[in-house]
């Protein structure tokens, strides 16, 4: 039946008795309803292997692919698999939106949510978006497979894609991917009577791995080749990854364009099938990115034919293609004889296994959990709160002299408010964006407040005529304050357009000075990004008095800027990269992969767990209205480290105990990590006027050890945002995993701990630091042993 002609039968009235019979769900249809692989009694794995075996080898090759054409004899319905959900539902081929759902809550680019250091509220956000998505899978708008979160390392400051992530520090987008994950996967409130390993959408960990060249001076990602070491990959490159599987049970990963050390990721059966699938015991489907595998066969012609191509990527492991490859050329590649029919099978059961588990082959939705979802559970109030909540928990008060901000809207009574972006809708909303519920830029956020004049100064960020300065110049000292809304937008930073340099584009450094120069009030300065520019050229500028980052702050973004602005928020944001001044670029290709810094070729190394040189703003910087002051109330101070069993033969050699000393690195796996862990507990105190949230940031510094070349200046191991009311205090407690959290990679990314005097520092650099030292040993006995330290 023609799609046409369905429609005019449902409209027509004449199939009126057959419309709660849906034509585009799973076993539906009574002559199916019956086979096993309908059978919601029997288990997932025996539901699989039914279907499976029922399907020909042609009809197979179709659904490995994400434009699955279905099976229709055994009314299983075609299925788009790709849907993207990165901080909303967004656009793409699996989801639309019409009058019945026009837009759904746009949250903020990850960038910023990620700055908020608030786990609840990526968990919050995950869970929100994956109502929403249900909701329109059950109005047919929306499929229940989304390709996201991004968890790649934020590595380099021009990378395109740095807004997608969660920043540079892997410890923070691990914690980032596993809260989202959760968020989207996990059964909440509507959907108690399912099973455990039920899934309310699944979710996709991306792109696996070392994916951080998107388009760089002639380097593009289908023909990049990241050569990677052995002990970043162990410290930076697959943590994100690792946890994503291990903790966050996330039910896909996706594989990337690029190749890791001559090897495509899509085509590396040591990653996918070794790691990802044994390894870590990915409980789902690995999909490649999409054409990666046609990117190379056909473009960097790795393979030599279509069907090599198709071999090497099911033997890797992988499971599903975005693209059409492997519908082309699987049915071929089994004939040849190039890769037996159960491989085609094994993938097939990856992916109909997370069908199963989404309810997808339960018969119509709306008699599922989640089925009552509707369009009033897509941009309700709560969702839409939460974004803006994201927004102001985000933004990162960067610069305030002498506490100018916030403005008080008695005092300040007009406000011109300029730049290219002080009327920003779009671009609040980032890449892979939906359709938002609705817009507050920030123009419109601010005028909630007070009387305002509006110059755009430049036409649009890139800034290339000066045309529009002189109005604005002209209008800023007729208001008592200015706001200046300065920045990047897609057309700088994108996927596929990584940066070159790292100012302000155009004559916007220019708008910027004569803006300040002819100001007679103070000067706030906005900066709306998803990576760090080189702002340095304000600092002589007497009037331009506070800076705040914002990155691309979504739906609701101007409302959060007004708040913070005129104080109605208190600003607790950290920077989740580092600041670098504007010769990094010159210093450091994209394309080096390398995290350590090399003097050997002047190489200052990435990052604030390896960076040597300065910096404008550090990692985890951020200010508050308020001081808050921090003691550490209780932590170890010796922790004795007990062997495993097989080592026991060292543990009466007190003289071989004594020669453990400091600076020599243990392998991890020859000590007992069992139930060595505890928990670091830290007061902290609101000293300020205002109420606010304050973000404790715990940094371990390992000892030095000639054992292992390469160690971190300093790696985050924990943090908690709190609210502290002024005047009061708040106590956090933080766990820390010994072996974990507390281990270093060595050159061959082998896990070590190193013993001596252990440092941890709470705070960063915009906080008042406090170091806590600790000793780690050896423990000549059989158990382990963690002394404390307590301050009462
Ligand atoms: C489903 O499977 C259960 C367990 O094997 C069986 O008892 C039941 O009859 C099956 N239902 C249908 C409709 O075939
Ligand atoms: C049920 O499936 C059979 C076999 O594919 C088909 O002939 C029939 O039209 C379907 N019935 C409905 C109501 O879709
Ligand atoms: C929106 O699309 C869905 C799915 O195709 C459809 O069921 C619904 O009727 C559409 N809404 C409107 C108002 O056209
Ligand atoms: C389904 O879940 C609801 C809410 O937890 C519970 O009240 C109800 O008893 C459950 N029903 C079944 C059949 O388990
Ligand atoms: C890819 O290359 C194969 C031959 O190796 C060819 O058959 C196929 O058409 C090419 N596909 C595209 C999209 O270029
Ligand atoms: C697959 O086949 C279709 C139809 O012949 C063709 O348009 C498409 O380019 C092919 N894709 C690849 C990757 O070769
Ligand atoms: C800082 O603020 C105080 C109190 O508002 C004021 O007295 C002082 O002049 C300010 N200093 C500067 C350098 O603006
Ligand atoms: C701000 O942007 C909105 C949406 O693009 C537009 O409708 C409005 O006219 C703009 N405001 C000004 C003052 O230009
Ligand atoms: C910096 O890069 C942007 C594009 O990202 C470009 O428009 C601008 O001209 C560059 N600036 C300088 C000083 O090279
Ligand atoms: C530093 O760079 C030099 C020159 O490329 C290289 O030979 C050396 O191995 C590097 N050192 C480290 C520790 O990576
Ligand atoms: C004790 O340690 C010393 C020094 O490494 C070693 O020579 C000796 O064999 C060890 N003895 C036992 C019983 O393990
Ligand atoms: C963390 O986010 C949640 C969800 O928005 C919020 O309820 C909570 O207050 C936040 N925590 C802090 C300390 O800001």
């Amino acid at each position: 039946m023609s799609k046409n002609l369905r429609y005019f039968l449902f409209f027509s009235g004449f199939l009126l008795s057959f419309s709660n019979v849906s034509h585009q769900y799973a076993c539906t249809n009574e002559t199916v309803i019956s086979l096993p692989f309908c059978n919601t009694s029997l288990s997932h794995r025996d539901r699989v292997t039914d279907l499976v075996a029922r399907l020909t080898l042609q009809e197979k090759v179709h659904q490995l692919v994400n434009k699955a054409t279905g099976v229709s004899r055994l009314n299983v319905p075609a299925y788009q698999w790709w849907n993207e959900a990165l901080h909303g539902v967004g656009k793409c081929w699996g989801v639309s939106f019409n009058s019945t759902v026009p837009g759904a809550t746009s949250f903020p680019a990850v960038i910023l949510s990620a700055a908020s250091f608030n786990s609840t509220l990526w968990y919050e956000m995950g869970s929100v978006v994956s109502t929403e998505a249900r909701a329109m899978y059950n109005l047919r708008l929306a499929g229940l497979t989304y390709w996201s979160p991004n968890v790649n390392v934020f590595r380099d400051p021009r990378w395109g894609r740095g807004q997608e992530t969660a920043g540079e520090d892997p410890f923070v987008v691990s914690k980032y991917g596993v809260n989202y994950v959760r968020g989207l996967q996990e059964i909440g409130a509507n959907g108690e009577n399912v099973t455990s390993n039920a899934l309310k959408v699944s979710s996709c960990c991306k792109h696996y791995t070392a994916y951080d060249v998107d388009n760089w001076k002639g380097a593009h990602r289908y023909y990049f080749d990241a050569k990677v070491t052995l002990q970043d990959m162990e410290d930076t490159y697959q943590p994100p990854f690792k946890s994503c599987v291990i903790e966050g049970h996330v039910s896909s990963v996706m594989c990337s364009y690029n190749m890791v050390n001559g090897i495509p990721t899509c085509a590396n059966a040591d990653l996918l099938k070794g790691i990802i699938r044994d390894q870590w015991g990915l409980d789902g489907y690995i999909v490649s990115d999409c054409d990666s595998v046609k990117v190379y066969n056909n473009l960097t012609h790795y393979t030599a034919t279509p069907e090599d191509a198709v071999a090497l990527a099911l033997k890797a492991g992988l499971d599903m293609n975005c693209g059409d490859f492997l519908s082309n050329f699987t049915e071929n590649t089994v004939k040849q004889g190039k890769v037996s029919e159960i491989v085609v099978d094994q993938a097939l059961a990856n992916n109909y296994a997370v069908l199963m588990r989404l309810g997808f082959f339960n018969g119509d939705p709306a008699n599922l959990p989640f089925g009552k979802l509707g369009a009033t559970d897509v941009c309700s109030k709560d969702h839409q709160n939460l974004a803006l909540e994201a927004a102001k928990q985000g933004i990162v008060l960067l610069h305030n002299h002498n506490g100018s901000l916030p403005l008080n809207p008695k005092t300040t009574k007009t406000l011109a408010v300029i730049g290219p972006n002080a009327n920003a809708t779009e671009v609040m909303i980032s890449n892979y964006a939906g359709i938002p519920c609705k817009y507050i830029s920030p123009l419109q956020g601010l005028q909630k407040y007070v009387a305002v004049t509006y110059e755009q100064g430049c036409a649009n960020v890139s800034c290339s005529s000066g045309s529009l300065i002189e109005n604005a110049a002209n209008a800023a000292p007729k208001s008592d304050a200015v706001v200046i809304l300065m920045g990047l937008d897609q057309s700088v930073e994108a996927e596929e357009l990584d940066r070159v340099n790292l100012t302000l584009p155009g004559l916007q450094e220019k708008l910027v000075m004569d803006v300040a120069n002819s100001a007679c009030g103070p000067v706030v300065l906005v900066i709306m990004s998803g990576g760090p520019i080189d702002v340095s050229f304000v600092k002589n500028v007497s009037k331009l008095v506070a800076i705040l980052w914002v990155g691309y702050p979504g739906q609701s973004g101007g409302e959060a800027i007004a708040q913070v602005i005129f104080g109605d928020y208190n600003p607790g944001g950290r920077s989740p990269f580092t600041w670098y001044p504007k010769e990094y670029v010159d210093q450091v290709p994209m394309t080096d992969m390398n995290m350590r810094a090399n003097t050997t070729k002047n190489f200052p190394g990435r990052t604030y767990r390896f960076y040597t040189g300065p910096t404008l703003y550090n990692f985890g910087h951020g200010l508050s209205y308020s001081t808050f002051s921090s003691i550490v109330k209780s932590a170890p101070s010796k922790i004795q480290i007990p062997l495993q069993k097989s080592q026991s033969i060292l543990a009466p050699n007190t003289t071989y105990l004594s020669e453990f000393s400091s600076g020599e690195a243990i392998d991890i796996s020859k000590v007992n990590c069992q139930a060595l862990q505890f928990d670091i507990e830290v007061v902290v105190k609101n000293r300020g006027q205002r109420n606010g949230s304050h973000v404790v940031l715990i940094f371990w510094v390992p000892p030095s050890s000639e054992k292992v070349v390469g160690l971190p200046k300093r790696q985050l191991i924990g943090f908690e945002r709190v609210e502290v009311v002024t005047g009061k205090k708040e106590s956090v407690k933080i766990k820390v995993d010994v072996c974990k959290d507390l281990s270093v990679a060595d050159a061959e990314g082998k896990r070590k701990m190193i013993l001596g005097k252990h440092t941890l520092l709470i705070g960063s650099s915009s906080d008042k630091q406090v170091r806590h030292n600790f000793y780690v040993k050896v423990s000549k006995c059989e158990g382990g042993q963690i002394s404390y330290f307590s301050n009462t």
